[in-house]
């Protein structure tokens, strides 16, 4: 949550903090702000409530003459949505942009007599007022002593008037990544800023004090010791970030996801078995284990119900889905014979990092399912599959979820041949299966023009239902948050044979119910549901395999899937149910990529 940019070298910072934003606005978008040294060791403050482009048009007035500043796009925790809630916060020499949450900030307030000092209802604010309290001509010690006195997460870049061309930095737990390019000294809180000037960077250390000139970054313990990072290399191209013709990165991240799967999977399959060697993934993580533990948040905790659904009748041992924030309070029951799974996009996501580290507390087996690259969930868990959707922009998680089901399906598999729960055949038919999924996806999204006329009739509803039995009703989960985040239509899933204990009370003369009917066992069950609903005027939208489906007393329309094993249909529903979303806010004229309220990142508990 809050994007953070911070720029010293050779170039105009201006443009760059704005470009950076820009970048970055997926990550909270309520206000925006830079502010610039100048080299008459004035700060120069610009910001706005409202989106990056209200910020540019802003800064267009006024060209600062900088080559050092920093940048924040916020996603609003402590006080409104103001002017003057907005970052940067500056407070006699001190400016500074923070992502992150600080729990004692009245505490301070009181402690250190603040209060005069500030004039938003920010907990930012106190930490600009408080190291300019502690500062006397040694940023390091100033700022080492101010973080000593907080409680919560942050990520900070911190500039004073009197250190001219510097950056300060330092973070805990909020991510940070930072770059040193020949045009000078990069900060961000995520790759997509820095990717333009930069393909080798490195993670920022938690508690480091990091110190960005023209030509150089340092690193230092809080003990004073200077350590060298560890440069990693970006796998993706800047067009990786860009629409490149698509009107929204929702749609363009859901035509990428076969390349996506397909990127995930093949490295992971030799001789048509999963094979986890190169991500030094051992068997015997999956041996002896007398329970699965999946716990993530939003859409990642919803391929962990797909996943519950598929494993634990193939392994026979319980599998649990947490929601991350609930997991860590519940006093869950893990010990060494529990592998807690963890998935997250973003690897970042402050509830499941802190479930994992709880996990790890209680001496779980932690394996984590994670998209970016060296982010904290991924270094804290015992071992990582990572997913390669490459980056993922729209707030509205599209790829990232079919590649987090591609993760945890072959896991399955490999978790039920080394515990004799497949034969090598049955694993073989398993991947055969799996690999399909790529073209049978790419078929389908040839054709879609079906679910654009679906989403018309949903454009003017104002509630809407998802039903579906075992994996659909898992996928009815997922389908109904789709459509609630970005289109704001009230939608709710539900088990298709829960429906008449209450929710069937909601439906009438042309609710429209989105029925999922691809499971074999269930199939006549489910179908009956269905007529349920549609006796009492429900307009049904049904996805289902059979093509010989023409029955007006069925549904009113029929979005055929391709006939496949039904473990797989999974991946061709969650796609038709991520477009039934997309256009349906794209044709009510929304912010499809950054629905409100939201933020891709969520950094705050
Ligand atoms: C936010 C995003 C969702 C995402 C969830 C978990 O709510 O908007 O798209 O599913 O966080 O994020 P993670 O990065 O942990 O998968």
């Amino acid at each position: 949550m809050c994007g953070i940019i911070g720029y010293t070298g050779y170039n105009y910072a201006q443009n760059i903090l704005l470009e950076g934003l820009s970048q970055l606005e997926y990550r909270g978008y309520d206000s925006a702000g830079i502010a610039l040294l100048t080299k008459d060791n004035q700060i120069s403050v610009h910001k706005c409530t409202g989106r990056v482009a209200s910020l540019i048009d802003l800064c267009s007035l006024d060209e600062v003459d900088s080559c050092c500043g920093v940048g924040h796009t916020r996603w609003a925790t402590h006080g409104g949505v103001t002017k003057q809630n907005a970052h940067p916060h500056t407070c006699g020499k001190v400016s500074l942009i923070h992502n992150g949450i600080i729990e004692n900030y009245y505490e301070i307030i009181e402690e250190y007599h603040l209060a005069d000092k500030l004039v938003s209802e920010t907990d930012t604010e106190v930490v600009a007022a408080l190291l300019d309290t502690l500062y006397e001509s040694d940023p390091i010690v100033a700022i080492k002593e101010t973080v000593s006195k907080l409680n919560g997460s942050f990520a900070f870049c911190i500039m004073f008037t009197d250190q001219p061309g510097l950056i300060y930095s330092i973070r805990n737990v909020s991510p940070l990544v930072a770059a040193l390019a020949k045009s000078g000294s990069y900060i961000a809180s995520d790759l997509t800023a820095l990717i333009p000037y930069s393909k080798e960077y490195f993670i920022v250390p938690e508690y480091h004090i990091i110190t960005l000139s023209k030509t150089d970054i340092t690193i230092q313990d809080l003990n004073g010791k200077f350590i060298l990072p560890e440069i990693l290399t970006v796998n993706w191209d800047i067009e990786a970030a860009m629409k490149n013709g698509y009107p929204h990165f929702m749609l363009k991240e859901i035509f990428e996801q076969p390349d996506a799967i397909h990127k995930t999977i093949a490295p992971r399959i030799k001789n048509m078995l999963p094979d986890f060697t190169d991500d030094s993934i051992p068997n015997s993580l999956f041996l002896n284990c007398t329970k699965l533990s999946i716990v993530a948040c939003g859409t990642a905790m919803h391929a962990g119900m797909v996943a519950k659904t598929m494993i634990e009748p193939l392994l026979r041992v319980p599998v649990t889905v947490s929601i991350a924030s609930e997991f860590r309070y519940e006093e869950p029951l893990i010990d060494k014979n529990t592998l807690v799974i963890t998935v997250s996009q973003s690897g970042e996501t402050i509830d499941t990092l802190e479930a994992l580290r709880l996990a790890k507390r209680l001496h779980g087996r932690t394996i984590s399912i994670v998209n970016v690259k060296g982010s904290s969930i991924a270094r804290e868990s015992d071992y990582v599959l990572y997913t390669h959707a490459g980056p993922e922009i729209a707030v509205a998680s599209t790829k990232a979820y079919t590649v987090q089901l591609a993760a945890l399906y072959l896991l399955g598999c490999k978790a039920a041949l080394v515990n004799d729960c497949y034969s090598v055949t049955q694993a073989n038919q398993f991947i055969k299966n799996l690999i399909d999924v790529t073209d049978n996806v790419k078929l389908l999204l040839e054709h879609t023009e079906l679910i654009q006329s679906v989403a018309k009739y949903l454009t003017g509803a104002t509630d809407a239902f998802f039903i579906g039995r075992g994996l659909d009703y898992t996928l009815s989960l997922e389908g109904a948050l789709k459509l609630k985040e970005i289109s704001y239509i009230h939608a709710e899933a539900y088990a298709a044979g829960e429906l008449k204990h209450g929710t069937i009370a909601l439906i009438s003369e042309g609710t429209p119910v989105v029925a999922l009917a691809t499971q074999t066992k269930v199939y006549s069950k489910v179908i009956s549901n269905i007529r349920e609903v549609k006796a009492r005027g429900a307009y049904v939208i049904l996805l289902s395999c059979d093509e010989s489906i023409t029955d007006s007393s069925i549904c009113n329309l029929h979005i055929p899937l391709p006939k496949t094993d039904d473990l797989f249909t999974v991946f061709e529903s969650a796609v038709v149910l991520q477009l039934i979303a997309y256009y349906t806010s794209a044709n009510k004229g929304l912010d499809v990529d950054k629905p409100r309220n939201l933020a891709k990142s969520v950094t705050v508990e």
